[in-house]
């Protein structure tokens, strides 16, 4: 079994004095038996760092470029996530895949470039509503983290994976975590057939999560920790979760 781990994707949310508020209640609350990271937006993240360094608490950006430099304007290479001490980066988040358009190509590419600079990629897979209910679930994660193991080949077991079905973010409706687990134990069969050392490796469930429902999550076999949206705001609800965890 990891460590596990509970990260917290702000999205587009924050402010300097609100990440302050934030980060100053979750250094304050340590220690964590979970390791605990920040995805923050990338302005935040010399901010982020400053704040963070010398605790054992952890950050990452929520998104990065599959090209290493270049005219890509807008764009932030994983050379530059590094620079700013970043441990983490999600990729393929669902917003991603649906309002910017990457597919899962480009979803690995992104893993690629992340681990080419030490970086740990945190590979965000995920059925929609409509996929569930036509039994396409298992198909459709498969496939999504078939792209990265593939893109990654020996390197494929220094990823961790996030399961967020689409219906389950920001929605209050979470996953059961027997419909959790179940996905779970079908991506860890994949990591293992690919790797030979999943057992070793990081899944964790993200969508409605919640300090009441974080503990039932967590305590499933192939759950090893939470990617927490809105409830990572609230300086309470996120101290429960991360210690729901450990
Ligand atoms: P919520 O926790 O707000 O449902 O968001 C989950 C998520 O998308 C984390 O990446």
């Amino acid at each position: 079994m990891p460590r596990p781990l509970v990260v917290a994707n702000w999205k587009m949310h924050g402010s300097r004095p609100a990440n302050a508020e934030l980060l100053a209640a979750l250094l304050a609350a340590r220690p964590y038996a979970a390791e605990v990271a920040f995805c923050v937006p990338f302005v935040y993240l010399h901010e982020t760092a400053a704040t963070l360094a010398g605790s054992e608490l952890r950050w990452g950006a929520q998104d990065v470029s599959e090209h290493a430099q270049g005219a890509y304007t807008g764009e932030i290479s994983a050379a530059m996530l590094a620079e700013c001490g970043c441990r983490y980066v999600l990729v393929g988040h669902s917003e991603r895949r649906t309002h910017h358009g990457e597919g899962d190509a480009l979803v690995a590419r992104k893993a690629q470039a992340a681990l080419g600079r030490g970086l740990t990629p945190i590979v965000c897979v995920g059925e929609t509503l409509a996929e569930r209910e036509a039994g396409d679930t298992e198909a459709v994660v498969k496939r999504q983290l078939s792209a990265v193991i593939h893109q990654l080949a020996h390197c494929a077991a220094e990823m961790v994976v996030a399961y967020e079905p689409v219906w389950a973010i920001g929605t209050g409706r979470q996953a059961s975590p027997e419909q959790a687990q179940a996905v779970h134990a079908v991506l860890r069969a994949q990591l293992q057939a690919a790797t030979g050392r999943a057992q070793a490796m990081t899944i964790l469930y993200g969508g409605s999560v919640k300090p009441d429902n974080a503990a039932a999550l967590f305590a499933q076999p192939d759950i090893d920790g939470g990617l927490i949206g809105g409830a990572s705001l609230k300086a309470a609800d996120f101290t429960a979760i991360c210690r729901a965890a450990g």
